[in-house]
């Protein structure tokens, strides 16, 4: 290694980076090996994550945390048992521990060979750089099997990704029954607290919060997708110094989207690990001799400024590092989607009518929705047969298509590619090629059944299917949908043994699928979709532009659930569209104006019947579309800061986007209801210029001169006076540097 700096540190990888100035870290990431001490450092944006190899060969954590300084010295930690029933082994933070030894707590790994041998001891064997990153490789001390653990360290952000190959060297092969991607340990304090996301559908991203004591929390799915349930997300912070923007905060997210597990530890003695990645429950892999299996990448972040930091911090790197497109993602076009409009009940002209009025108010993408193809006329056939219906669609969608175009929009379609309903034509031709058991039942969801991925015939057809409707019609953009979990995962074809790899190999196909697709058919957009926001996560994200973030379309329940979304995941792939009032979801109605505010949060659409929107209301839709397209940068790639939250029964609340240069800004305000003596405080904004000046402006009325214009300094001192009554009330605020 070249380049050594103070004793014996040798620097494996350094890159030049761009850390933002607002970051305020080092404009450089690094990646050092200290021969003397065995110590392996990653530092990069304002975080350093430290491990080493101990006098035995185990590969140990060290140090995850604020950036330390270059001369800092770090070391190994050596921990004596502390009684016969609590060994040092069961203690030390490993890296990736594998069950074999004194292991008690949750390993990162767990085999077995055909002998019946079912440990693993391994050790530290040679590490090399790797990318921007490391890899470093242990093995077992006795058998051939090799775990590679593979370290990347973001410049700007200090996102660590960690995963693990895990190759079967021998001539035997080796069944792998827990194979994590990574283990994240923090040191002993007894105030820790964790925060994730549960959901159910239409109430996805609720953000749970509960003190970490020791004993184990595990979040997890095992229905074959990431879930409504739970998300692959997970922060940590400190109940005696964080908060919503102060304070540290660790926190991680697995870029996979298949049955996942987190689980979140602590010890008696206090000491923290979170290991996760692929779900252990019912999965089981054959390695062949000379196969490899590589697990999902794990993420980790650190920040000291609190949740909102956090978050911030995460949603830069999904902009720079996941999203396709990445490092600068194309932005969301305004859509139009006819689900909530016309149900299944689509045809040609009704869809055309319908382009026209969202033409109109200056959408961007036209979507139709479910029921165009096959005999799709209610949700109990047609899944699997992607022929558009003739009985609809007498003249194809060409059309359609084409008077989308001429109203100058993209063309979008909805498929639900991994189903099949059991009236369709593929079932009856191939009813094998679903997930099942032989000779047992088969559980039906929504009246529909998952085709198994995991065949290679399977994936072959369904990424025909696609291809062909991509090549016979011009569609810029897919919603692809996935409206069922899995039951009854089994694979009947194969042999018992290689059955459970099915939670594997189906998520490969579909990744695969979606790869492929976009490779040759560029400028392809994607959204995910999974009965609103079933599969979101870090793995879909690096093929998907954006998701559908819920079914619940009502703007005052999107408060939360967009609240909790952006704890994980960035504005810029968050849909919400704006639908008819009352709320199907609830009953609940609302302004037109409170609708789109709600829904400008992040990507906007609207889901409305638009034959049924008076000439005014149009009118005042098409000036809130073009408002959006004014700050939509700024939403879709600003900071975030989630300034009063509208969770636990709050009656007001607040979100701050600030665009990256801090130009602009736009502050969104939400009243519940006011009572006669409620008096509001000002809403105190953050991260804008101290030094620039901001003019003030209602996002529906023009810019005037008499605008207040205070220093940045100001507005973060004095806040900002945003005075609502009555009910479902809304405000946004546009902050411009007065020229
Ligand atoms: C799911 C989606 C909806 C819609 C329907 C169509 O529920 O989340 O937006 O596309 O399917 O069947």
């Amino acid at each position: 290694m070249k380049g050594v700096r103070g004793m014996s540190w040798a620097v494996v990888k350094v890159v030049a980076g761009f850390a933002a100035a607002a970051l305020a870290s080092p404009a450089l990431s690094e990646t050092r090996y200290d021969a003397a001490t065995r110590v392996f450092r990653l530092d990069g944006g304002g975080v350093t994550y430290a491990f080493g190899v101990s006098t035995t060969g185990v590969l140990k954590s060290i140090y995850w945390g604020p950036r330390l300084a270059s001369s800092d010295t770090l070391a190994v930690p050596v921990l004596d048992d502390i009684s016969t029933t609590d060994p040092a082994s069961s203690i030390d933070a490993q890296e990736f521990a594998s069950w074999g030894g004194a292991i008690y707590t949750e390993p990162a790994f767990k085999i077995a060979w055909p002998d019946g041998v079912r440990d693993a001891v391994l050790r530290y064997r040679s590490f090399k750089p790797e990318g921007d990153g490391l890899a470093i490789e242990l093995a077992d001390t006795r058998r051939p099997i090799r775990v590679t653990l593979h370290y990347t360290i973001d410049t700007a952000t200090g996102v660590v990704g960690r995963w693990a190959t895990i190759s079967n060297d021998g001539s035997t092969p080796i069944r792998i029954d827990q194979a994590f991607s990574a283990a994240w340990s923090l040191p002993v304090a007894h105030d820790y607290r964790l925060h994730y996301l549960t959901g159910q559908w239409a109430a996805e991203w609720m953000l749970q919060e509960r003190p970490i004591t020791p004993g184990s929390t595990v979040i997890e799915s095992r229905r074959g997708i990431t879930s409504h349930q739970a998300s692959p997300w997970f922060a940590i912070d400190r109940a005696g110094l964080s908060g919503e923007e102060s304070g540290p905060v660790w926190f991680g997210a697995l870029g996979w989207s298949g049955s996942w597990r987190i689980s979140i530890d602590q010890n008696p003695r206090g000491d923290i690990r979170v290991t996760g990645g692929l779900n252990p429950f019912d999965f089981s892999l054959r390695l062949q001799p000379r196969q490899s299996l590589d697990t999902p990448v794990f993420y980790g972040g650190y920040s000291d400024g609190g949740m909102g930091g956090a978050s911030r911090l995460l949603h830069r790197f999904e902009l720079a590092r996941v999203l396709p497109g990445r490092p600068e993602p194309p932005l969301r076009p305004v859509l139009y989607d006819s689900w909530e409009a016309t149900g299944f009940a689509v045809d040609a002209t009704k869809q055309i009518a319908l382009a026209e009025r969202a033409a109109r108010v200056g959408v961007e993408r036209f979507v139709m929705d479910d029921g165009w193809f096959g005999q799709r006329n209610s949700d109990r056939a047609g899944l699997g047969d992607w022929v558009v219906n003739d009985q609809k669609f007498p003249h194809g969608l060409a059309p359609l298509i084409n008077r989308v175009h001429e109203l100058g929009m993209d063309f979008g379609l909805w498929v639900e590619p991994e189903m099949v309903s059991p009236d369709s034509d593929l079932y009856r031709a191939h009813p094998d090629w679903v997930l099942g058991m032989a000779g047992r039942q088969r559980t039906e969801e929504r009246h529909q059944l998952v085709l198994n991925l995991a065949r290679t015939d399977v994936r072959d057809h369904v990424y025909k299917a696609l291809d062909d409707l991509l090549n016979q019609n011009s569609i810029q953009f897919l919603k692809w949908d996935n409206n069922r979990d899995w039951a009854e995962a089994g694979w009947p074809e194969l042999a018992p043994e290689d059955q459970q790899a099915v939670y594997v190999k189906y998520i490969r196909n579909l990744y695969w699928i979606i790869d492929q697709l976009r490779t040759h058919h560029p400028g392809l957009e994607i959204e995910s979709c999974a009965g609103g926001g079933g599969r979101v996560d870090l793995g879909v994200l690096q093929r998907t532009d954006e998701v559908w973030t819920s079914d619940n379309t009502d703007p005052f329940d999107r408060l939360t659930i967009q609240d909790g979304f952006t704890h994980a995941f960035t504005p810029a792939v968050m849909m919400a569209w704006v639908t008819d009032s009352p709320n199907w979801a609830n009953n609940r109605s609302t302004s037109l104006r409170y609708r789109f505010l709600s829904a400008m949060q992040g990507g906007l659409g609207v889901g409305a019947d638009l034959g049924k929107w008076t000439d005014a209301e149009m009118a005042e839709a098409g000036r809130y579309v073009s408002a959006y397209k004014q700050v939509r940068r700024t939403v879709q790639r600003g900071d975030l800061y989630r300034l009063v939250s509208p969770r636990a029964g709050s009656e007001r609340s607040a979100t701050f986007y600030v665009a990256r240069d801090r130009q602009q800004a736009v502050l969104f305000t939400f009243l519940h209801s006011s009572t006669k003596f409620d008096k509001q405080p000002a809403i105190t904004v953050r991260g804008l210029d101290p030094a620039a000046r901001y003019r003030v402006r209602a996002i529906d009325r023009p810019a005037v001169a008499a605008n207040p214009v205070q220093s940045g300094a100001y507005w973060m001192a004095n806040g900002i006076d945003i005075p609502l009554t009555g009910d479902f009330q809304a405000d946004a605020r546009i902050f411009e540097v007065a020229k």
